[in-house]
């Protein structure tokens, strides 16, 4: 069993130890949180007798743990993982893995001087086998014509914003926005089912707060073009579609796949679906786990291509921002 330490204790790092739990790869026995209490009631709501942290320096010294699952609010990734690095952990790292290519280059030089060590970005749907299937059926779609993917949904924390209030996710302090929220598993659809656009545009509505709320990109590729729907307040019922010629390939949510459907004129087919009832980061859980555990050459290069589909998501996200102005204030 591959002992976890946890930073973060909000409602994805439940999600993510239940998950890990079910995997039978991962038994918490860590958490860092910046409040005893919060620590307490986290361990009692899993279930749990470990260790609590409210110094993180501490926390990495002294922790009984080998892997990290960093579940903090986006701008915190960086260092957080970087402290994680230097004492020797294995990183599970929160999507979007850090804000800028600057540290995703930083980052990646401080991994490569602990080979033994791994490191991941959490972008849950990649690890899903219906991702796989999208990929997998995509070279019978012929030459592709372009797609459209939609990913909005009203934030459970915009209320609060509208109160007046600064919740994280909407704040530039916290590198927040729709782009480093939902476009985060746009992006990696992109990047990992037609590669690096030639370009890429971001049409942002903005914030008062300095992020956006919602927002058009435009990614180009030598013969087609992707159109992504990003929001966070607002819901959208919208499939998403890949376009070849006669068929199509249809998703009931391109960041969240319950249904993949290859649609042509005469015909359907499902080509994958997963329950609703399941844990949606059971299966990257059980992808980390596979590799923390095997640790072999073959686990290594798994995990390094993974960790090229998020450096080139990253420089993507990157690109968006510098092309739509947002600035987030650790840039400032
Ligand atoms: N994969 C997914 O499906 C998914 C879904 C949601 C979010 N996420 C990602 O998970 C990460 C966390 O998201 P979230 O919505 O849970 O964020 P959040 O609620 O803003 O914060 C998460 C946790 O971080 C700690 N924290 C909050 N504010 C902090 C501050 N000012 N300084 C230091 N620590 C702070 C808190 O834990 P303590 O009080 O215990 O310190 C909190 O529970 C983000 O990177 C997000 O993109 C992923």
């Amino acid at each position: 069993m591959i002992k976890l330490g946890i930073i973060g204790t909000g409602g994805i790092a439940q999600l993510f130890v239940d998950a890990a739990q079910k995997s039978d790869y991962f038994k918490l026995t860590t958490v860092y949180s910046r409040h005893e209490e919060t620590g307490q009631a986290f361990l009692k709501e899993n279930n749990v007798s470990g260790d609590i942290y409210t110094d993180l320096e501490r926390f990495f010294a002294e922790g009984d743990f080998s892997a990290v699952y960093i579940a903090s609010p986006n701008s915190l990734h960086f260092a957080q993982a970087k402290a994680a690095i230097l004492a020797d952990k294995d990183v599970i790292v929160e999507k979007p893995f850090v804000i800028n290519p600057t540290q995703w280059q930083l980052l990646y030089d401080l991994h490569q001087k602990h080979p033994d060590y791994l490191i991941f970005e959490a972008a849950r749907h990649f690890h899903e086998e219906a991702f796989k299937a999208v990929s997998e059926t995509l070279p019978s779609l012929g030459k592709i014509q372009g797609a459209n993917l939609t990913y909005m949904k009203y934030s459970s924390k915009y209320d609060s914003y509208l109160d007046g209030k600064k919740p994280n996710i909407f704040t530039s302090k916290f590198a927040g926005g729709a782009l480093q929220d939902l476009g985060v598993y746009m992006i990696y659809d992109a990047i990992a089912w037609f590669g690096k656009p030639k370009e890429a545009c971001y049409h942002a509505r903005m914030l008062p707060s300095g992020v956006d709320k919602m927002g058009t990109i435009l990614l180009t590729y030598p013969d087609f073009d992707v159109t992504i729907h990003i929001g966070k307040t607002s819901n959208s019922y919208l499939p998403s579609e890949i376009y070849g010629g006669q068929e199509t390939i249809v998703m009931d949510n391109a960041a969240d796949l319950h249904e993949v459907k290859l649609v042509g004129p005469k015909a359907e087919m499902v080509i994958a679906k997963r329950s609703a009832a399941e844990n949606p980061l059971l299966q990257e859980a059980q992808a980390f786990g596979k590799v923390l555990e095997t640790r072999d050459q073959k686990a290594r290069q798994v995990a390094e291509k993974w960790l090229e589909t998020s450096r080139l998501v990253n420089e993507t996200l990157y690109a968006l921002r510098q092309d739509s102005g947002i600035v987030f204030d650790d840039e400032k």
